[in-house]
């Protein structure tokens, strides 16, 4: 596996690959990796000849007070894990090599950023766009691997290579949770015991609406005053918001029906957590 830190560099060693026709994988990543990017990782290997791993905390899908600095960098691990998995490549740059100036173009998915996390983090799914872009550009994947875990960002990510004729393809992998159903996160860390038994409401209360919506509940409001009720039985949990949005659109729907997203932010001390479901309903 080799580890590399310049476009340069990772360009020679993916074209190398690709002339061998070879079918060439990336997982974008900010590191501190865990078991839900290990299933894109091994996702990637099973459809993949050649596997790169991008690890970049990339600073500009940061807004000003939220957790670039903190964010857990562990390199070394990072490198043991990719290697026991079998990527090729680690490309690894610095803020430098990916934004050598201050950077002035950007890809804004208009519409799809704005709803959900967008409302509350301005500027994010411009900086993740812009990132994903410039790494694609960078690596020149056939395929890139995504986690159901951040939906929007994936429904972002899709729509932006479908509107700018990217040649590849984009796979969506299901999320990885922990034994009581907390989605793994790199962000997990940052909670202390009590807010880490709490975090395991978030997926409850997603579970308790797929439980309604089995049973014949279809306005959304009901759901969602449902799932706050869950939620509230931790006092530690404050909801951002609950939203049941059409999976493609992400428009805010009355009814369920169709292919439905549901989802959940919520901070939990100072870890900012994420969750959703993806159901079809007849
Ligand atoms: P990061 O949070 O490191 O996540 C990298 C990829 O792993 C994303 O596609 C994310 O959805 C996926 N992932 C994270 N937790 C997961 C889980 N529990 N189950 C399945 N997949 C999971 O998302 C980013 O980095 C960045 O925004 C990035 C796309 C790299 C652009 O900077």
């Amino acid at each position: 596996m080799e580890i590399v830190k310049t476009i340069e560099q990772v360009r020679k060693v993916v074209s190398e690959a690709g002339m061998a026709s070879r079918e060439i994988g990336l997982v974008p990543t900010m590191g501190a990796l865990h078991e839900g990017h290990f299933s894109l990782i091994k996702a990637a290997k099973k459809q993949c000849d050649f596997v790169a791993v991008s690890i970049f905390v990339n600073p500009t899908q940061f807004g000003p007070g939220e957790d670039l600095a903190k964010y857990p960098r562990p390199f070394d691990a990072d490198v043991k894990a990719c290697k026991e998995l079998g990527v090729d490549i680690i490309f690894a740059p610095s803020d430098k090599e990916m934004y050598p100036e201050k950077n002035i173009t950007w890809v804004n998915v208009e519409k799809l950023s704005e709803p959900l996390c967008g409302k509350s983090r301005p500027g994010h799914f411009r900086g993740v766009a812009t990132v994903c872009a410039k790494l694609f550009n960078i690596v020149q994947p056939d395929v890139a691997f995504f986690g159901q875990k951040d939906a929007q960002q994936a429904v972002i990510i899709q729509r932006m290579v479908a509107d700018l004729n990217m040649p590849m393809e984009i796979v969506v992998c299901p999320t990885v949770r922990q034994i009581d159903g907390l989605a793994m996160s790199s962000r997990n860390k940052y909670l202390n015991d009590k807010e880490r038994k709490d975090a395991a409401l978030l997926y409850a209360a997603l579970q308790e609406a797929e439980m309604l919506i089995g049973a014949g509940v279809r306005k959304s409001s009901e759901l969602v005053r449902e799932m706050e009720k869950i939620l509230k039985i931790s006092k530690q949990i404050k909801v951002e918001y609950i939203s049941i949005v059409n999976a493609q659109t992400l428009d805010e729907i009355d009814e369920v029906k169709g292919k439905v997203l549901i989802a959940i932010a919520a901070k939990l001390g100072s870890a900012r957590l994420i969750d959703n479901i993806m159901l079809d309903v007849e």
